[in-house]
């Protein structure tokens, strides 16, 4: 009966913690500056250690003595009730591992090839001075300057024949905050050039310390594709002390457009490409894509993935999201624990196809906390192909997934 109990002790200490990191995951994903969430997530922390010691503490070895010998009838009432929404915690913790480990890949992606490139090893040294959180690179195992480099091809249905192979470079969360040197981002950025896309995005989240907008054009300055670079900020951007306008100067100063609120439009190959950018909930308001002609090809650049409700009623063809960096920390058979989402962990990372809108939700290439489990950061180039792709194809080409390791390149 002891060890019964203590078993139920584990799984109520994993429900708990299931509640406290769906508590801070909603909360994150709110218009809250970090200076106020730095709070919840003080209290969240306390909550998460005190919890396991008065189960064990109090109820354990105290109390009703559930690991003396004790009975569960002498429970105070009200912790019956606490312990039950502990209860349904771990079943949702349950389903969330299932839900994580079970995701298809959809129909919408034909192939997947990727190669991780250790940018320390193709520099020769780890690119890290002292700044915040520097201690946190020197955990075993950290995957920071391990990039994930991927070409990826997508079947969409409304993409035009005229642009079948259509290919756009995806960069997001670059997190300039100092402790990650700018020989890292110069080195990504070196990368990214050389994937030649037709169209190069990034969604967000640039700069955590406003100094280091000088270090624009020896990174993302450097970029440039035919058919134009487009930005959004993200929540980063905007906290206390930075200065979102500043930074969309120099952004637009290096030839970057921005697309904050608004939406742009390209004409090629006699087509219409309406890019349009959302900041929401942080800054301005969504982009309003309804003077549009019914075949234009609509791309949402939205910072977070959160706006994918609201993408859908605007018949999104497209969306390109960062914000949640994969969860950053990825258990095995858990999954990614937090993600700053109304919807938790669910566009943690990856591609979702929710009719009429394909969303795409990258890593990201750094963050505010320089670390990274299981969770690599990542550069991605989506190639977009056009219906009109006989099945025939596509079966040849196959659904195929690889990931080549790449010590040094
Ligand atoms: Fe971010």
């Amino acid at each position: 009966m002891i060890w019964l109990n203590l078993l139920i002790f584990v799984l109520l200490a994993a429900g708990h913690t299931e509640l406290m990191v769906t508590l801070v995951n909603r909360v994150h994903a709110l218009r809250i500056r970090r200076e106020t969430l730095r709070h919840l997530r003080h209290a969240h922390d306390l909550l998460l250690v005190a919890f396991p010691v008065v189960l064990v503490g109090w109820f354990g070895f105290g109390g009703p003595g559930l690991l003396t010998g004790g009975q569960w009838a002498d429970l105070p009432r009200g912790w019956w009730l606490y312990f039950g929404l502990c209860g349904m915690g771990f079943v949702g913790l349950l389903i969330s591992s299932l839900q994580h480990l079970l995701r298809p890949i959809p129909k919408a992606q034909i192939t997947n090839h990727s190669h991780t490139i250790d940018i320390a090893t193709r520099l020769g040294y780890a690119p890290l001075v002292d700044g915040p959180y520097r201690r946190m690179a020197n955990v075993p195992g950290n995957e920071i300057f391990q990039l994930e480099v991927s070409e990826k091809v997508y079947r969409l249905p409304q993409l035009p024949q005229e642009w079948d192979g259509l290919s756009v470079l995806h960069l997001s969360d670059l997190h300039f905050i100092g402790t990650v040197d700018r020989p890292f981002f110069e080195q990504v950025i070196d990368i990214a050039g050389d994937m030649q896309a037709d169209l190069i995005v990034f969604t967000g989240d640039l700069l955590d310390r406003q100094e280091l907008v000088s270090w624009l054009p020896e990174t993302l300055g450097r970029l440039s594709a035919r058919l134009g670079c487009y930005f959004i900020l993200g929540n980063h951007d905007w906290e206390h002390g930075l200065n979102p306008d500043e930074t969309r100067q120099a952004l637009s100063d290096l030839g970057w457009q921005d697309t904050a609120g608004k939406t742009v439009c390209i004409e090629h190959n006699g087509r219409t490409l309406a890019i349009g950018g959302s900041e929401c909930p942080w800054m301005g308001e969504h982009p309003d894509f309804s003077n549009l002609s019914d075949d234009a090809f609509r791309l949402l650049l939205s910072h977070t993935p959160d706006n994918l409700p609201w993408a859908r009623q605007q018949q999104i063809d497209l969306m390109l999201s960062g914000h949640n960096h994969g969860g950053q920390v990825v258990l095995p058979g858990i999954g990614p624990v937090y993600a700053p989402s109304r919807f938790g962990v669910r566009y943690a990372s990856g591609v979702f196809w929710e009719d009429p809108t394909l969303l795409y939700v990258t890593r990201g290439i750094s963050g505010q906390y320089p670390l990274r489990l299981n969770c690599r950061p990542e550069l991605t180039k989506l190639i977009l192909r056009s219906p009109e792709l006989d099945l025939g194809e596509a079966t040849a080409v196959g659904v195929q997934t690889d990931n080549q390791i790449l010590a040094s390149v």
